[in-house]
């Protein structure tokens, strides 16, 4: 089959054997069986570019259902399988009043593949609100509870991306949100801003998300229309020296201190800078409105989008001598 339905970057790949996992049981079954080949395990496909077909087996997590762990006046905990979708999952709470994840509205991808890359937007990470994740251990087809100090969360990095790489598919994951004096975030610039222009002053959590999906609206191009895996790099942290090097030749440079020794800057602008917003080669390129985002504008082939962020990376590293890291996992 093609996976291309099943990839937010709409990439045409094909899978030569595709398992569409729907519970837990079957997954182990599955596992069992397979147990002597790799497999490739696809949960939302919004943090993938495909640059071949797939020889080995495809498991597609489609666990569905959200349910109640346990609540108190204050805040409540939800199970949540790993095959809903994240910003259905993000309505789900905002009908009901629970706070915590409204900043994370629009998020493309699913609720298990959420924590692989410690998902974030607007001053909020999954990490805030993340009491437990389960995840199957694919070797040996056992269920383990991994609590949150366990999963070693950072910037867009969680164990899944690193030692246990592989290893493991999450099934659930289990959150605490509020029921009352949520606390919100809306210190990041553009949410400000964004409430003034709605005229809104005490803002609910339900105006945030409002707000949040305003913003993105306007900058981050929707999957639906135009192939994408939102931010294709990583923001890159630099050293003071090397910034204070820059910030000579470019006064306007954004930064965030991240520590006295430390500042991270928007990849998107020294992409920016680097010439390549909005440029396009073909049927794919660079997004007009965020130069962070690559696109395929309909039948792309991945090995070529890969080879454009090759070209990124080589020319920022000559403009600005700093690397940057890709993001979106690379097949
Ligand atoms: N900028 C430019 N040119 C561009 C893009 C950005 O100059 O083409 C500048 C902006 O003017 C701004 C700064 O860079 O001063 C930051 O831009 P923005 O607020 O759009 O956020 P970002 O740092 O580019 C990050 C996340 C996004 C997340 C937003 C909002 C990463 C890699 N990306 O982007 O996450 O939505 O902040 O919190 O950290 C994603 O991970 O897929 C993603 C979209």
């Amino acid at each position: 089959i093609s996976l291309q339905p099943y990839n937010t970057f709409g990439l045409d790949v094909k899978a030569q054997n595709y398992v569409n996992i729907k519970s837990i049981e079957q997954l182990k079954d599955a596992l069992a069986q397979y147990a002597q080949s790799d497999i490739f395990v696809l949960g939302g496909g919004s943090n993938l570019l495909l640059t071949k077909s797939i020889q080995t087996p495809v498991f597609h997590i489609n666990l569905k259902g959200i349910s109640v762990v346990s609540e108190t006046e204050e805040d409540i905990i939800l199970k949540v399988m790993a095959g809903e979708n994240w910003h259905e999952f993000v309505l789900f709470c905002l009908e009901r009043n629970y706070g915590g994840i409204e900043n994370l509205s629009l998020i493309p991808g699913n609720v298990g593949t959420a924590p692989m890359q410690n998902i974030g937007a607007y001053g909020i990470e999954i990490k805030d609100v993340f009491e437990s994740c389960s995840a199957m251990h694919i070797k040996s087809q056992r269920e383990e509870q991994f609590s949150k100090e366990y999963c070693q969360f950072g910037y867009r990095e969680s164990i899944f991306k690193n030692s246990h790489k592989g290893q493991y598919i999450i099934t659930s994951v289990e959150f605490k949100l509020t029921k009352k004096n949520h606390t919100l975030r809306t210190d990041y610039g553009a949410i400000k801003d964004e409430l003034l222009a709605m005229n809104v002053s005490t803002p609910s959590i339900q105006d945030i998300s409002k707000a949040v999906i305003a913003i993105r609206q306007r900058k981050l191009p929707d999957p639906k229309d135009i192939g994408n895996s939102g931010s294709f790099f990583k923001n890159p942290v630099i050293s003071s020296n090397l910034f204070e090097d820059l910030k000579r030749q470019f006064p306007d440079i954004p930064n965030y201190v991240v520590s006295d020794s430390e500042i991270k800057v928007p990849a998107g602008w020294l992409i920016e800078k680097a010439g390549f917003k909005g440029k396009t080669f073909g049927n794919y390129g660079v997004h007009e409105n965020q130069a962070l985002v690559l696109v395929n504008y309909g039948g792309a082939d991945g090995k070529d989008i890969l080879n454009l962020a090759k070209l990124i990376q080589n020319t920022v590293v000559r403009l600005f001598n700093i690397q940057l890291q890709m993001e979106v996992n690379i097949i």
